[in-house]
């Protein structure tokens, strides 16, 4: 299967970090957004992006104008009609994937894929939820994507051999590494990372330490890039409270549940960086 043309849903965290590394991959890239106002805020995060590249001597001025040209941002479902994989980076709540790939699936040919950004939904649930159970599966990329190597493929019970094979070449072709993950919630990678997280905040409750001491152990004494609670501000506290319910919810384990203090700055509002609170303040 040949692609030249990617769409994607959703101009967010993800789905902006998405649509770069797919246009500097040469793609022609098109992504939509519910509204000019968010369409616009994730285009300005992709310029900065890139800015910020060229700023560093990483990306050159050539590849950012290849970039910039390659990408177009749009609010209208219509304009995806020519796009050979769409990926999705809305929300993560099942209703409004569903919803998004019942209306994408109205103006894209029957032999585009549709693929999955979700951090814990089953793509099996999915996948069953489209008219194209066959050309459907996860492809998982990390937060910020331009700089994480990695890509997990998912596959579906229904994902074809020749679409799981198409998504893992068109991420060997961002750049990406990608590895094949079990559709289980948190694949491989947030199956581990998350319990860490919420254990990182099970302890800060018991006394363990203070934020600050708790990261700067994690950073300094174990080489992690990040400590936890700067991790969860980063990733989101609501994002990671989504994915420790579902990962409980299916797997009944007490390392997945999501301690107290947590679901209560969600309800609070404190999201981490995007809301310029979490547990520290932006
Ligand atoms: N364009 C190009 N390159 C850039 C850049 C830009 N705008 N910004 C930074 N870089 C480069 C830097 O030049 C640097 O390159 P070198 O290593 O070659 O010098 C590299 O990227 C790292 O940048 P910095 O040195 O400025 O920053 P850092 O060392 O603090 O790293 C980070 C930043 C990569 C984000 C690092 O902190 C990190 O890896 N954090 C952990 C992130 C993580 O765990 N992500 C996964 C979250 S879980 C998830 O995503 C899944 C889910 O479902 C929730
Ligand atoms: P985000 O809130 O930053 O972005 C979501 C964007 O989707 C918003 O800009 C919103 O306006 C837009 N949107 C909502 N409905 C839409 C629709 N119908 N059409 C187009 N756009 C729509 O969220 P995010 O962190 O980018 O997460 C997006 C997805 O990626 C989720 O499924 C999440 O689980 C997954 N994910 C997140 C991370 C992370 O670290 N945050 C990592 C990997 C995967």
């Amino acid at each position: 299967m040949t692609v030249r043309t990617v769409g994607v849903l959703g101009c967010g965290l993800m789905g902006s970090g998405i649509a770069q590394v797919a246009a500097a991959a040469g793609y022609r890239t098109i992504v939509r957004e519910v509204n000019e106002s968010t369409l616009q805020a994730g285009l300005d995060r992709i310029r900065r992006f890139l800015a910020d590249g060229v700023a560093r001597g990483k990306v050159t001025e050539d590849a950012q104008n290849k970039t910039l040209g390659n990408l177009t941002g749009t609010t209208n479902l219509g304009d995806l009609t020519e796009c050979d994989i769409v990926i999705e980076a809305i929300v993560e709540t099942l209703d409004e994937k569903r919803a998004i790939y019942q209306a994408v699936e109205a103006f894209v040919r029957p032999e585009t894929i549709i693929a999955s950004n979700t951090s814990s939904l089953c793509i099996t649930e999915l996948a069953a939820g489209t008219g194209r159970p066959h050309r459907f599966g996860g492809l998982h990329f990390f937060n910020p994507v331009p700089l994480m190597k990695l890509v997990e493929v998912i596959r579906a019970l229904t994902t074809s051999d020749e679409t799981n094979l198409a998504l893992t070449s068109f991420a060997t072709s961002l750049g990406k590494e990608p590895i094949s993950a079990p559709d289980r919630p948190g694949f491989i990678v947030n199956r581990l990372l998350v319990p860490y997280l919420l254990d990182a905040v099970r302890e800060y409750e018991r006394g363990l330490g203070t934020i600050e001491d708790i990261d700067k152990g994690m950073k300094l004494g174990c080489g992690y890039p990040m400590g936890p609670f700067t991790l969860l501000d980063f990733v989101g506290l609501d994002t990671t409270y989504y994915i420790a319910n579902i990962m409980f919810e299916e797997f009944r384990e007490p390392r997945f549940a999501p301690p107290p203090l947590l679901k209560r700055m969600v309800l609070a509002g404190y999201h981490g960086r995007k809301t310029k609170r979490g547990f520290y303040t932006y």
